[in-house]
């Protein structure tokens, strides 16, 4: 087999990159270890910032996010026994977030691609790369049963935190890592419910942060900072219940509650692999480089990284130019480094630490004081939460 992109990985990276290249006329086949069922039903994050929504209505396949996301133009923040709303739409001059769930957004990539004539291949096994430092790299993978072979101009490796692309680029000689890890994770539910607020809820608390988020009007979506290893079924419905309402109940939420269909603990995480190319290999998304959740940037670093590798792509085949593709690390890193700094900055302004004493506490409600009461201060957290312009 012979094509010009070789995509490993067919989440929002891949199949975005997939979708973007055959709009420009590039042939590309995505392979992924998953099936498409699980690739469709995982639950993941469910935040789409304004040039995300733009690029799937500029693309075509934002009808149905339309249709069943929710557009917010504002996030409340819960501290100090006060509810405060950030204005994003007003303090952006008209951006705002589409609450929409990630599997959804994967939904729209897949059938899209299937309707284009797109070659996705699931449920593959026994995949390895070579020859990415010559000009013919090759994809060798089982599928069906059968072994194939796939060659190709470039590889995109686009698949997820647990990256196999990643550590093709040689340790120490070539790729640093740079990492941190958070002392909590989220205990994360999704309840047949209705909504209990009209926009998100981030809240601080003595007992630690909760998020109340939304995924329709019958099911939603909250977390609260847990111990890294609680074990969920060790809770029952009525503590967590008990635990989300304490954590918000001061700043005079109410929460509405129900049926706890899926419960699950997400480990927090900061990850930056530098330099993201090597060779004709091209990392993007979560392969690369994880946020925390708390910034609900994942998805949308994703979706930034492939349009600039799309545009890199297409200037090679246009007019052979590889000043794009060569300059490929240090363009995306400029906003991957920008959103890490945002993921952490909310995470800490926000989470209680183990070992924080009253000043940290007293210091944390003062920053978020500052962030809510002073107009600068409350456009820097809606220009980094709606998302910065992608070019
Ligand atoms: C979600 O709805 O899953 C969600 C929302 C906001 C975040 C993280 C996750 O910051």
């Amino acid at each position: 087999m012979r094509t010009q992109v070789g995509i490993v990985g067919a989440g929002p990276a891949g199949l975005m990159l997939s979708h973007l290249l055959h709009l420009r006329g590039i042939d590309s086949v995505v392979i992924d270890l998953r099936s498409r069922e699980d690739i469709e039903e995982t639950i993941k994050a469910g935040v789409l910032e304004q040039s995300t929504i733009d690029l799937m209505d500029q693309t075509g396949v934002g009808d149905r996010m339309h249709r069943d996301g929710f557009l917010h133009h504002g996030i409340n923040l819960a501290f100090a026994g006060e509810m405060h709303r950030i204005n994003m739409y007003e303090l952006t001059g008209g951006r705002a977030v589409m609450v929409y769930a990630q599997h959804e957004v994967l939904k729209d990539l897949i059938a899209r691609r299937l309707a284009d004539g797109g070659d996705l291949r699931f449920g593959i096994t026994d995949t390895t790369v070579d020859e990415l430092t010559g000009d013919r790299p090759k994809i060798r993978f089982r599928h069906d049963g059968k072994q194939e072979v796939l060659e190709c101009d470039f590889v995109a490796g686009c698949d997820g935190s647990r990256t196999y692309s990643r550590y093709l680029i040689p340790e120490g000689e070539v790729r640093t890592d740079f990492f941190r890890q958070y002392p909590f994770a989220w205990f994360g539910i999704l309840a047949e419910a209705p909504p209990s607020s009209d926009e998100l809820i981030y809240a601080h608390s003595e007992r630690g942060f909760a998020l109340i988020s939304t995924r329709s009007p019958n099911v939603q979506r909250m977390y609260f900072q847990c111990d890294p290893d609680t074990d969920p079924d060790d809770w029952s419905e009525e503590q967590i219940w008990d635990e989300i309402k304490t954590r918000v109940a001061g700043a005079g939420a109410t929460i509405k509650t129900g049926s706890i269909f899926q419960k699950a603990i997400l480990q927090f995480r900061s990850f930056v692999c530098e330099p993201m190319q090597y060779g004709r290999l091209y990392l993007a998304g979560d392969a690369a480089h994880t946020v925390p959740p708390t910034g609900a940037k994942g998805m949308n670093l994703a979706m930034a990284d492939v349009h600039v590798l799309d545009r890199a792509l297409g200037a090679y085949y246009d007019a052979k130019d590889t000043g794009l593709l060569e300059d490929y690390t240090s363009t995306v890193l400029r906003r991957v480094w920008r959103a890490q700094h945002f993921s952490w900055w909310m995470t800490s302004m926000l989470h209680r630490f183990s070992d924080a004493t009253e000043f940290d506490v007293r210091r944390q409600i003062a920053e978020l004081d500052m962030v809510t009461g002073s107009i600068s201060a409350s456009r820097t957290l809606a220009e980094n939460y709606v998302g910065l312009p992608l070019s």
